[in-house]
């Protein structure tokens, strides 16, 4: 323990304020400039191993991401692995992805330790891969810090793939995201799969009829219905045409009945969405410019700055609640 010097009470009376909630690109300049190379090059290495090459990653990190960003805001606390974290309610999203942001985070504590904060991590290696895979390259402006706390039950107010287009509009709107970021957002199933249990009844029942849903190409009804048949939990690529590649085709084939989630095909007829669609259709580099843009914006969603939570040195895990104190009394005497 030690008398707080005048640095110390500067910077709680004076740089604390000033620099709060502001993310900046560049963040890790000076604290650790070799910061986003190492995220880069770790990401790059699992997506192009000659022998183990794994190009879903992409996938798995944006899902993350966005249900990081939606439930308590972009803080990292979806990596935590305690039984009682949002990690392990609700669906359940691929572990994948918590192992390579372990491998990262441990890389980053060997060379800047605790300074690079997971909910970064998440942020830069889901930019990375999506690069990676055909997509926007874009700054992402970084500084957030990792929640002290985790909200298992918020899993639950994320709306599913039956939602109407205005339950989504709204559920994005209430987090500043307009119409053209909520459906450039949405064209992240351009790549990764969805399980056939969440849309199988679109194949033989929907909405109680006994019949295939009429807004599905009935090829592509049969495509579904024998690969859902074909073996233990079947999932197959939401964008049928090019599931590992981050482009426009997911809304091309949208527009062509082709969609597999009911919400996607949504959003290629209903009127508030419908011509956004065919915009980003028409236009794979208006497509990636929005999604970037709206991909900083989604990534700003409730973020912790400045004093605010702490930088975890495991992401799985919070800092031991010993330091906590300790860094308490180093304040108070
Ligand atoms: C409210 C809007 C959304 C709904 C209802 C929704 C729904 C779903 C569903 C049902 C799946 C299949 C999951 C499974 O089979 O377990 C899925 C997968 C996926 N979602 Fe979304 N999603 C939404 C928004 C987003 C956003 C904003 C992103 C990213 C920016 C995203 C990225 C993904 C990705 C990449 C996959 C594939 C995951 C994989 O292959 O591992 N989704 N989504
Ligand atoms: C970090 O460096 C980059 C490239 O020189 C610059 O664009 C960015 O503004 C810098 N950020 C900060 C916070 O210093
Ligand atoms: C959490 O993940 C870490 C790292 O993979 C592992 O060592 C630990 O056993 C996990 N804890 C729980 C409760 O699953
Ligand atoms: C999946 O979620 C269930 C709860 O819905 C949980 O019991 C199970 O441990 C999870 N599995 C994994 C691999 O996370
Ligand atoms: C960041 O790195 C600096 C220099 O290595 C170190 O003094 C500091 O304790 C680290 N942690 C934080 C949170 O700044
Ligand atoms: C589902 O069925 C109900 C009642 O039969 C009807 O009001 C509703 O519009 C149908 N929904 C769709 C998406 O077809
Ligand atoms: C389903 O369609 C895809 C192309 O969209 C094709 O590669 C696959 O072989 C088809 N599967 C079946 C079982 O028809």
């Amino acid at each position: 323990m030690k008398i707080a010097n005048f640095s110390t009470l500067f910077s709680i009376l004076f740089i604390v304020p000033v620099t709060f909630a502001q993310l900046r690109v560049g963040f890790y300049n000076n604290s650790c400039p070799t910061a986003e190379t190492i995220v880069q090059t770790i990401v790059r290495n699992l997506v192009t191993d000659e022998f183990e090459s794994d190009p879903t990653i992409t996938a798995a990190l944006l899902r993350m991401h966005f249900h990081d960003c939606f439930v308590g805001g972009c803080d990292g606390s979806i990596l935590l692995n305690s039984t009682d974290s949002e990690r392990f309610v609700g669906p359940n999203l691929s572990v994948r992805g918590f192992e390579l942001i372990d491998e990262i985070k441990t890389e980053l504590e060997a060379q800047c330790p605790s300074n690079v904060s997971c909910a970064d991590i998440m942020a830069l290696a889901t930019r990375d891969s999506v690069s990676l895979a055909g997509g926007p390259n874009y700054n992402i402006p970084t500084g957030r810090r990792d929640g002290l706390t985790t909200n298992a039950n918020g899993v639950f107010d994320l709306i599913g793939p039956t939602a109407s287009v205005a339950a989504f509009l709204s559920f994005f709107g209430e987090r500043m995201l307009n119409t053209f970021d909520a459906v450039a957002l949405l064209g992240a199933h351009t790549v990764g799969v969805g399980s056939c249990d969440l849309f199988e009844d679109r194949l033989t029942n929907f909405n109680g009829t006994g019949l295939p849903d009429p807004s599905m190409d009935s090829n592509l009804v049969a495509n579904l219905t024998s690969i859902c048949a074909a073996s233990e939990n079947p999932s197959t690529g939401l964008d049928r045409s090019t599931p590992l590649t981050f482009d426009n085709a997911f809304f091309g084939q949208i527009r062509a009945s082709r969609g597999v989630l009911q919400l996607d095909q949504r959003l290629a007829t209903d009127e508030a969405t419908s011509s956004v669609v065919a915009q980003y259709a028409a236009d794979n580099d208006l497509f990636k410019r929005q999604f970037a843009i709206a991909m900083v914006k989604m990534g700003a969603v409730g973020v912790l700055t400045g004093e605010n939570g702490d930088i975890r040195t495991n992401c799985w895990a919070f800092n031991d609640k010993f330091w906590v104190v300790c860094d308490v009394f180093d304040l108070l005497f």
